[in-house]
């Protein structure tokens, strides 16, 4: 039998309406790309968190189907499927949080900012988006190349007049996660008693790990530094040249967008010292972007952090790291403005 999509609809939102009486969070998460290679595994694990009351599944092909198989897990979110432009204002009007993982990935030979030319005109669309229908949402901003594309959304959310620093941010989680992950397999511990700051950028010389402050506390030697640093740099080349032609980090990266997004939500709930690394508005450098620790809070990025104390190699990468994002944020900001 085909399903009563009204029935199901309406017992859904009382359901959703209900658990928001009781003072349960339900927030409504939209996922703008949402059947592809990011977006499939990351609805599927937004559809499995308790946070989350009505998942929006937005994409240019084959919402439907991807939303239809999803529908079938037994978890609470309600979720919606919304294909093509002429739905994108449905599918974002009333959210709380926003994920965009739309936009092209890279081949073997390509750099992020490769992307720019088909995402940049993604990215631009699907924030103007935001803009008119869920201006108050909190951004989390995949899409690469990241350094250019949060720029890019920034200059739209401005020119409509609806641009809040605190609510928009670029995910950078995954080089924080293999940060951890390599961290980990170098001291012989559990990747999950590590915490690795990364700052600066997404791209390259811009991810800069911040190895001497290491959480638990360790040393490194300095060829294990080089090791690590350029390691974490290249992990999503790493993944595009093994997956030779076939895209780029798709599953670690919906885990780590989903741990980003999670930490986004709680921050949202009000809950206390939720802090995440993330590419945001800054003034911990002359640059206007630049990723640090920031606390998440019910408004979005609400204290971004310093760097805290360099050593020297890591003085050296920093410089490096800004002369690039320095580029990439202009070229960004260009986009809009020209
Ligand atoms: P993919 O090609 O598998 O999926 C992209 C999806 O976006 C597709 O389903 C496509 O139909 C959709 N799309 C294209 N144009 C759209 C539009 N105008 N509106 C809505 N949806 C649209 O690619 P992927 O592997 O999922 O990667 C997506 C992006 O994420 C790439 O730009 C990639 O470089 C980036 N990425 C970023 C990080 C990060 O750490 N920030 C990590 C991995 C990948
Ligand atoms: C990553 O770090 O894996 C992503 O930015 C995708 C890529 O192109 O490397």
């Amino acid at each position: 039998h085909p399903p009563n999509h009204q029935m199901e609809e309406s017992s859904a939102l009382r359901r959703a309406d209900c658990r928001a009486k009781g003072g349960a969070p339900g927030f409504k998460v939209a996922i703008l790309g949402a059947a592809g290679g990011i977006g499939q595994p990351l609805a599927m694990l937004m559809k499995m968190n308790p946070l989350v009351s009505v998942l929006h599944l937005y994409d240019v092909v084959n919402a439907p189907g991807v939303t239809a198989d999803l529908s079938h897990m037994d978890t609470g979110a309600v979720a919606r499927g919304f294909l093509g432009q002429p739905q994108l204002e449905s599918a974002l009007t009333g959210m709380d949080l926003v994920i965009i993982p739309a936009g092209v990935p890279r081949k073997p030979g390509m750099t992020r900012d490769d992307l720019f030319n088909i995402n940049a005109g993604i990215v631009r669309t699907l924030c103007e988006g935001v803009a008119k229908c869920c201006p108050n949402a909190i951004v989390n901003l995949i899409s690469n190349p990241v350094n250019s594309t949060v720029p890019i959304a920034a200059e739209v959310f401005k020119k409509a007049g609806t641009y809040d620093p605190k609510r928009l941010l670029g995910v950078t989680t995954l080089d924080v996660v293999r940060a951890n992950t390599f961290v980990a397999e170098v001291l012989g511990l559990d990747p999950r008693e590590v915490n690795v700051p990364v700052v600066g950028g997404h791209a390259g010389v811009t991810i800069l790990p911040l190895l001497s402050q290491v959480k638990p506390p360790c040393t490194f030697t300095p060829e294990e530094t080089e090791y690590l640093t350029n390691r974490i740099q290249n992990g999503g080349t790493e993944v595009v040249e093994a997956k030779a032609g076939a895209g780029s980090a798709t599953l670690s990266m919906a885990y780590a967008a989903v741990k980003f997004a999670d930490a986004c939500l709680r921050g949202l709930r009000g809950d206390a010292g939720i802090v995440e690394c993330a590419f945001v508005a800054s003034q911990v450098t002359e640059l206007p972007f630049f990723a640090t620790k920031v606390r998440l809070g019910r408004t979005g990025a609400e204290e971004v952090y310093q760097l805290g104390p360099l050593n020297e190699y890591e003085r050296v990468g920093l410089a490096k790291a800004k002369k690039e994002l320095a580029e990439s944020i202009q070229k960004g900001i260009s986009f809009i403005k020209k």
